[in-house]
């Protein structure tokens, strides 16, 4: 997330005009009240320094990566996937955060001056360069072509987003800003699954920026006007946004796309549909990049940015791999929450692995509630990750689970058995 407005209008025209409303309402939370999490004794939990609105995590290369906005005010001025305009955007930074020193460090940007408004990341290795990363970031600017004298529409959007790719060196306390990406197709985006530095997915979660139709777009499942789009990079020097690049549309037909994640095989793309609660296993195609869906797992909350956990500490009679995915517990609130930096968001996250008893050929889900809170610890979850902890003998199996919220005030970590 985010890309979720008016929510209460949005349930209100479910509730009118579709018929099993029940899974809708679920999803939004109407049912629901959530509680503060509880913690086992001697179970460690840390809020993390300097994480404010962190929207995405990734684990590589036994660190975490996060893009995160860094004051708790800005977020409330400029979020176009919130369809907030309101004042001109401040920047932002890439964090490293070790899982073993709990501590964030901002990198410094090398060639790049802002602004940068902070969403989903992707981080790949550099083929050439076996200690470095390329980093994607999507980046909410504004679009200096605006009329704010014109009409209020499609034709004359506020804002003007863009991917930024950034190279850095593993340990070092920099990014170096490569290039930025920019195309009539990348028109909403929310996350990146990146190939290589020459290749990635972005979704666009909503097809509307603003208005009407974008409420339709959040309320009613049928409107699958989101997509995942596929940008091919000739040319890593170029000073141009839109030149040396190829963009086309990989994936249609999706409910309000949101999140991707990299899954279990080195070809499987996770795909989350946010207001529709879906988790997605897909395959994208590197001879033609599409995606194509081969499966799908429904959850009880809106889902956001998938990741996946292969155990490290596997055996064959205790494999603890799986997907975590974040959500928020009632979205129904948002439109009335997203406004206040001190309000409250309770979070949900999943932890979603194949039922070990399920007969063989037909693959069912067991989906654990792995981490729940009223907005207390953290506030709108929007990406977990889990960091394996050695087993000691005859002790169960436990790793570290690391929450970020796109308007939490600091990410967390918190020690769970699996
Ligand atoms: C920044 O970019 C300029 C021109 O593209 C280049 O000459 C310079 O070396 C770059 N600086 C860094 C720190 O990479
Ligand atoms: C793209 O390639 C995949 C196999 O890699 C194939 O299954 C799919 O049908 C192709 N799609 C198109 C539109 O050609
Ligand atoms: C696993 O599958 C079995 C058989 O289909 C079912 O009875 C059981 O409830 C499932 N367990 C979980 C945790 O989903
Ligand atoms: C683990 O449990 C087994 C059986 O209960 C016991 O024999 C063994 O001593 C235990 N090991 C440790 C390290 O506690």
């Amino acid at each position: 997330m985010p890309g979720l407005f008016s929510l209460a209008v949005a349930a209100l025209l479910v509730a009118s005009f579709y018929g099993p409303v029940y899974r809708e309402l679920t999803i939004l939370g109407v049912f629901r009240k959530p509680s503060p999490a509880v913690f086992a004794e001697n179970q460690v939990f840390y809020k993390i320094e300097d994480t404010v609105h962190c929207e995405d995590l990734h684990h590589y290369a036994d660190r975490l990566f996060a893009a995160c906005e860094d004051t708790p005010e800005t977020r409330f001025g400029w979020f176009p996937p919130m369809v907030i305009f309101k004042e001109p955007p401040q920047s932002g930074s890439i964090h490293v955060i070790g899982p073993k020193t709990m501590k964030s460090t901002r990198l410094g940007f090398e060639n790049f001056s802002g602004p940068f408004v902070t969403h989903g990341i992707d981080v790949t290795q550099d083929p050439d360069q076996k200690d470095a990363v390329y980093i994607f970031a999507v980046n909410h600017l504004p679009n200096p072509g605006y009329d704010s004298a014109g009409a209020n529409g499609e034709d004359n959007p506020k804002a003007r987003s863009q991917v930024e790719l950034f190279h850095h060196v593993l340990g070092s306390s920099t990014v170096k800003h490569v290039r930025s990406i920019r195309h009539p197709l990348i028109k909403t985006p929310n996350d990146i699954y990146a190939e290589g530095p020459f290749s990635f997915y972005v979704t666009n979660d909503h097809y509307y920026r603003e208005g009407a139709k974008r409420h339709v777009e959040d309320a009613v499942p049928a409107a699958k006007w989101s997509n995942i789009v596929h940008v091919h990079i000739g040319d890593l020097e170029s000073t141009d946004g839109q030149s040396g690049i190829d963009v086309t549309v990989a994936l249609t037909g999706l409910h309000n796309n949101n999140g991707l994640g990299h899954g279990q095989s080195p070809d499987e793309m996770v795909i989350s549909s946010a207001l529709g609660g879906t988790l997605y296993r897909a395959k994208p195609s590197r001879a033609n990049h599409t995606i194509s869906v081969l499966d799908s797992i429904p959850l009880d909350s809106v889902t956001d940015n998938p990741s996946y956990f292969k155990d490290p500490y596997a055996t064959p009679s205790n494999d603890a791999s799986g997907y975590l995915v974040a959500g928020i517990a009632r979205p129904i609130d948002l439109p009335f929450t997203f406004t206040d930096p001190t309000a409250k968001d309770g979070v949900m996250v999943w932890y979603v692995r194949p039922n070990s008893t399920s007969v063989e050929g037909s693959t069912t889900w067991e989906k654990r509630l792995i981490f729940e809170d009223d907005g207390t610890h953290i506030r709108t979850a929007s990406a977990a990750v889990l960091v394996g902890i050695k087993p000691q003998p005859n002790e169960s199996k436990k790793a570290w689970l690391f929450v970020t919220g796109f308007l939490s005030e600091s990410a967390i970590a918190v020690q769970v058995e699996l």
